[in-house]
């Protein structure tokens, strides 16, 4: 098969790994990629949102799967242009793709299934959703509708600051995003995160994962896109895999079925496990970065395979994904100013040598120039080690992290602590 994988972070390039490691695969393409990516693919330039550009380019190089890394593309219906044309997409379409796009939509979408999640209200305007604060306790949750690369939710403490955040997402700072808001009933509980396969009708159960979510040590300080996550997450056993499935993924896909917009591709459960059950926080609509990462160095399967039978509908027919029982960690390296604005251009050595004793380092904000490696984003690397428990992967990634000369990179060296704490 020629696939097309579109997307640059650490979640496409473990992604381009395991779509290399396939027997299926003929040629790989990947736009914009990155040097970590083009060690498995050929770069190919592709205009960010030319969906003609996209098919032209599918046309050209008889692509037959494309991969859709990123939420923005699917939420702007590059699957179902693509669908249009002929070509097997990996990914949802847009009315799907709401899913993640619009957070009031699955909301409705929850009340209307039954599936548990907390009480909510969505509002238009400030002067709708401010005297409906004291439905609400504290503290309380206020989330923009729409896409905000993650930062789009406010947690407040105290009505000030409730009040704060609805004016502030009414006057703009969040975009679009926060034309429409939601204010939820705040859950507490232990955060964790699952996966599911889906090929419209079909849904199997896609590994589990935790990540840390906070820049600092002890998970304190801003919100990031995750500076490390390991899986699986022992937090959800067997048994609360097969209630998540019963109570809130089955339901979702079966809802979204009924409606006559099928769910296709890797959906993305975050849920919070609270005393009365899961209940969910949110869904996503591709994999997350970086539990893309852990998630792909425990797949024991063709994930080609798994993906071109998702495209075309056949996932019942093919056996259910295996994961090796080891446990994976990855630590996330990222550039002096992240989440803020990151120092962009140093220099990053040591690549070869740590991974000389197992761990494996995906890159995510690199760029080459003249043989060297270079940050270019964010989040920078992801350290990524494997090992019979989650205290030996750990060990692994972090003396690997120890090889690598990255002057303005920083990383948190608590990756982990909540399940090494219980083991
Ligand atoms: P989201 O983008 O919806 O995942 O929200 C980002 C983060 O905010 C989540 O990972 C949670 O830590 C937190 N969060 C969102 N909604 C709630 C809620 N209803 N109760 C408690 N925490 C929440
Ligand atoms: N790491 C969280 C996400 O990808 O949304």
């Amino acid at each position: 098969m020629n696939v097309l994988l579109l997307g640059s972070g650490g979640r496409e390039h473990a992604l381009a790994w395991r779509i290399a490691q396939s027997p299926r695969l003929t040629k790989l393409f990947a736009s914009p990629g990155n040097p970590g990516i083009a060690e498995h693919a050929e770069i190919v330039e592709i205009k960010d949102g030319d969906h003609r550009g996209t098919i032209d380019f599918c046309l050209k190089n008889s692509i037959e799967l494309v991969v859709i890394g990123p939420e923005a593309p699917l939420v702007d219906g590059l699957a179902d242009n693509l669908r249009t044309m002929g070509f097997a997409v990996f990914g949802p379409d847009k009315d799907a793709a709401q899913l993640e796009g619009s957070k009031g939509f699955t909301k409705d979408l929850c009340a209307e299934a039954g599936i548990p999640t907390a009480r909510y209200a969505r509002f238009t305007s400030a002067e709708a959703a401010l005297p409906a604060l004291k439905e609400f306790g504290l503290p309380v949750v206020i989330k923009a509708d729409g896409l905000a690369a993650g930062k789009g939710v406010v947690i407040a403490e105290t009505r000030q600051d409730a009040e704060a955040a609805i004016a502030g997402m009414f006057d703009g700072d969040f975009g679009k995003a926060g034309a429409e808001i939601v204010i939820e009933e705040f859950l507490s509980g232990e955060e964790a995160s699952f996966f599911a396969l889906v090929d419209g009708e079909t849904v199997v159960p896609f590994g589990t994962a935790q990540d840390h979510k906070r820049v600092g040590e002890g998970d304190t300080g801003l919100n990031t896109g995750g500076m490390g996550a390991y899986s699986p997450a022992p937090i959800l056993d067997e048994a609360m895999v097969d209630r998540v499935m019963r109570e809130i993924v089955k339901p979702t896909v079966e809802t979204l079925a009924r409606r006559g917009t099928p769910y296709s591709g890797i959906l993305f459960a975050g849920l919070m496990l609270t005393e009365a059950g899961p209940q969910l926080i949110e869904y996503n609509v591709r994999f997350g970065d970086p539990e893309c990462q852990v998630l792909m160095m425990r797949l024991e399967d063709d994930l080609l395979a798994l993906m071109a039978a998702i495209a075309d509908g056949r996932l019942s027919e093919v056996p259910p994904p295996r994961f090796a029982d080891d446990s994976v960690i990855t630590v996330v390296m990222a550039a002096k100013g992240y989440p803020g604005t990151p120092e962009k251009g140093c220099r990053i050595d040591g690549i070869e040598a740590a991974q000389a004793d197992g761990a494996k380092i995906f890159q995510a904000g690199t760029e080459e120039q003249d043989g060297a490696l270079l940050a270019s984003g964010g989040r920078v690397l992801n350290v990524t080690a494997r090992g019979g428990t989650l205290r030996k992967a750990r060990d692994t990634a972090y003396a690997a992290l120890d090889k690598i000369d990255f002057a303005d990179g920083f990383y948190r060296s608590d990756i982990g602590w909540r399940e090494l704490e219980r083991s």
